[in-house]
């Protein structure tokens, strides 16, 4: 945690930079369980991210996608291994989680609305004194990726459009120069033409951090992300190749609940289509 991100997202990530071998999973989970209010949640969640662009991690509603990557964040209490570029943080608090470099775009936004774009971007600076994180917040790249950001700096964050505030929610993960940025459903409830806005986004940020995101959107998931987990039930129920597993209809259907009449084969940009869930969602050849 002491390197600087590229300063252009055209450079090297620096978490694939930063791993001894490409081929090295950035975060590692083993075995990960949950349990809250005596309720089991989470089974035994095994998920690798790729060091570089976008690994998807998906699931029917309630397969435990959430919990998973708010026990990644230490947000609920768990038991198994969560393994960040060699480091074991499952027994971290939240704020040390943090300082080792995960940005955590959540399910909500977490926006306040009655700031600015500015002001919430500030908000999440970490500063740098000198603690694990190192580095002053790194506005030149959140700006270079999203200039809209600081064409809209003294705007309020609630009059923004779902799109843009995806990239004020998505800037903040990139102003701390972190190693892994996870996005939970970015694209919930946005109209189809801000869904290609958020995609654009995901796509500029993975281009400088890699990406776990959570995504119901499978037209969406196809584009962006080369490998995935698929979770049921609260478990790992298949890992591997996106493009694979979308053309396989029969492992799709039983793992994601897409139905035959959704032909998931299909180009490889298709339009990204409404942030419906899976069962529903249509992508277009
Ligand atoms: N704090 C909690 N207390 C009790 N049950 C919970 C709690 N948090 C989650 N659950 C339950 O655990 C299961 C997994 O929830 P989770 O939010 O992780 O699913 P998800 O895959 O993110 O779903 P969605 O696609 O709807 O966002 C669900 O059945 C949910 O109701
Ligand atoms: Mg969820």
């Amino acid at each position: 945690m002491t390197s600087s991100l590229p300063s252009s997202p055209s450079s090297t990530p620096r978490a694939a930079a930063s791993t001894s071998s490409a081929l090295e999973p950035l975060l590692s989970v083993r075995d990960l369980r949950v349990v809250i209010d005596g309720l089991h949640i989470l089974h035994g969640v095994d998920l690798d991210v790729a060091p570089a662009g976008v690994t998807a991690l998906l699931g029917r509603n309630g397969a435990g996608k959430t919990t998973t990557v708010k026990a990644v964040m230490g947000l609920v209490p768990r038991t198994g291994s969560v393994r960040l570029a060699g480091a074991e943080l499952s027994s971290l608090p939240t704020h040390l989680v943090v300082r080792h470099g995960i940005g955590y775009a959540p399910e909500d936004r977490g926006i306040f609305a009655g700031l600015t774009v500015a002001e919430n971007l500030r908000l999440a600076e970490r500063g740098a004194r000198g603690g694990e994180e190192g580095g002053e917040p790194d506005y030149a790249l959140v700006h270079e990726l999203f200039p809209e950001l600081k064409q809209r700096a003294g705007q309020l964050a609630g009059t923004l459009s779902g799109g843009q505030q995806q990239m004020v929610a998505i800037g903040r993960t990139l102003l701390n120069r972190n190693r892994l940025i996870i996005a939970d459903e970015p694209t919930k409830g946005l109209a189809p033409k801000i869904v290609s806005e958020v995609a654009e986004v995901l796509a500029r940020a993975a281009e400088a951090v890699p990406v776990l995101l959570v995504e119901q959107n499978l037209a969406l998931v196809r584009r962006l992300a080369g490998t995935c987990a698929v979770l049921a039930d609260g478990r790992t129920a298949h890992r591997g190749d996106t493009a694979e597993l979308l053309a396989d209809e029969e492992a799709a259907r039983r793992l994601l609940g897409v139905g035959s009449r959704h032909p998931l084969a299909g180009g490889p940009r298709p339009a990204a289509s409404p942030a419906t869930p899976v069962v529903t969602t249509e992508v277009k050849p």
